[in-house]
């Protein structure tokens, strides 16, 4: 079996409805369930015997023992992160403690495990971390896109601290020869998302009426990934991946942020008409996120030339599937939608001009 961490959350658990959908291979999945952690994205596996789901915390080093004992996990992919970066600016402390004390506690877990195992298990073994294109920083308009040699410049206290961690996969492949693999992704989007990364933000701003809030001019760069494109890139890393190396995962997709939203509510203004006018009236510029990135940009040639992945969805078909879903699951939004996120929008967007 593998060992998935924060599968209960918006890329793990697409992850592991993915893997078993395609696959009887079991899943261990284990989260620690913070605001970004909802069971009901996984209830069709109730009762599904090949998914265990074990609320734990990967910074609990003594639960992890347990279960890497327990369950001798060919596997390990790390999803687990704390992942919004406005909430980084508000509150660094818990990205410290998950993304580099949880990766390190991890790490630890594993490479104890792992030295114990035959020689053949130890050769098979993966440890798979899970990461993020913005650990490079951010490009200038007419700069390269970014590549698995580009030097780490992180910008935010999560991408810092997304780089601690991959520095520690790296350190413990070169030192202890842990089979490592690393992705670094751009940005996702689809079913199961959170509502305070953009996307799904909008889409639940536009319908409830609120505005569309913007950051600085709208101009700031994103490459975007639909998120099962994302599973697949990870499991053909997993399975074919070279140990030591990393490879970059992105959608060729690259759209400034007022482009997305307007598109979204052109998307809505045909499957969800207003009475009178356009969703994109609710569009309303508000003061910038302090230290901003310009501009991501994804060069995934490595995993086409080596690994044969290419993503299946465009920007215009990701979308719309997407959209579809978030009008039809307005039930899942409703659930994780609780007291905790109305506290978090209050503090992000109360006080911006
Ligand atoms: P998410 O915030 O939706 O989910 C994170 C999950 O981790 C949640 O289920 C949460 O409960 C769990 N978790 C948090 N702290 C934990 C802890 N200490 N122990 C155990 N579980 C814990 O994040 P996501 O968007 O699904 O991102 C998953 C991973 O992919 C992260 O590592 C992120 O850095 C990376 N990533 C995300 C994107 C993106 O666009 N969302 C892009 C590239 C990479
Ligand atoms: O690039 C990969 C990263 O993508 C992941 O590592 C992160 O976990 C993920 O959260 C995402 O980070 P971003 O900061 O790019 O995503 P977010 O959805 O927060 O914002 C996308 C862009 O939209 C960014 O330029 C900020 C802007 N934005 C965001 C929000 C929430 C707005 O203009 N208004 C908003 O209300």
């Amino acid at each position: 079996m593998i060992l998935v961490t924060g599968g209960a959350g918006f890329i793990g658990a697409n992850f592991v409805l993915d893997w078993l959908n395609a696959s009887d291979e079991a899943i261990v999945n284990v989260d620690k369930l913070t605001y970004a952690g909802n069971l009901g994205t996984l209830k069709s596996l109730r009762d599904d015997p090949r998914h265990l789901f074990v609320r734990a915390d990967i910074c609990d080093r003594v639960a992890l023992d347990a279960l890497f004992a327990e369950h001798k996990p060919r596997a390990v992919l790390n999803f687990a992160a704390e992942s919004h970066v406005d909430r980084s600016i508000h509150g660094p402390a818990d990205f410290v403690q998950t993304n580099v004390v949880g990766t390190f506690t991890l790490l630890e877990a594993a490479r104890s495990y792992w030295s114990a195992l035959s020689d053949a298990d130890k050769v098979s073994f993966r440890f798979l971390q899970v990461s993020t294109d913005e650990v490079f920083g951010s490009l200038d308009a007419a700069d390269a896109p970014f590549s698995e040699t580009s030097t780490f410049a992180p910008n935010s206290p999560y991408s810092a601290t997304k780089a601690g961690s991959d520095h520690l996969v790296r350190a413990y492949q070169h030192t202890y020869r842990l089979p490592t693999l690393t992705t670094n992704c751009s940005n996702n989007y689809g079913p199961y998302q959170f509502p305070e990364k953009l996307i799904p933000l909008m889409i639940a701003n536009a319908l409830g009426g609120k505005p569309l809030p913007v950051y600085g001019d709208g101009q700031n760069v994103r490459d975007w990934l639909y998120v099962v494109d994302h599973c697949s890139a990870i499991r053909e890393v997993l399975a074919r991946g070279v140990p030591g190396e990393t490879y970059n995962v992105g959608g060729w997709n690259e759209k400034k942020n007022l482009d997305v939203v307007q598109t979204l509510c052109d998307v809505l203004d045909t499957l969800r008409p207003k009475a009178a006018g356009s969703y994109r009236e609710q569009i309303t510029y508000v003061s910038d996120r302090p230290g901003h990135d310009r501009r991501y940009a994804i060069d995934a040639r490595k995993l086409e030339r080596e690994l044969g992945w290419k993503p299946a969805e465009t920007f215009e078909t990701g979308l719309a599937k997407t959209v579809r879903w978030y009008l039809g699951h307005q039930d899942w939004v409703d659930e994780v939608s609780s007291g905790e996120y109305r506290k978090w929008v209050e503090t992000n967007y109360s006080q911006r001009a």
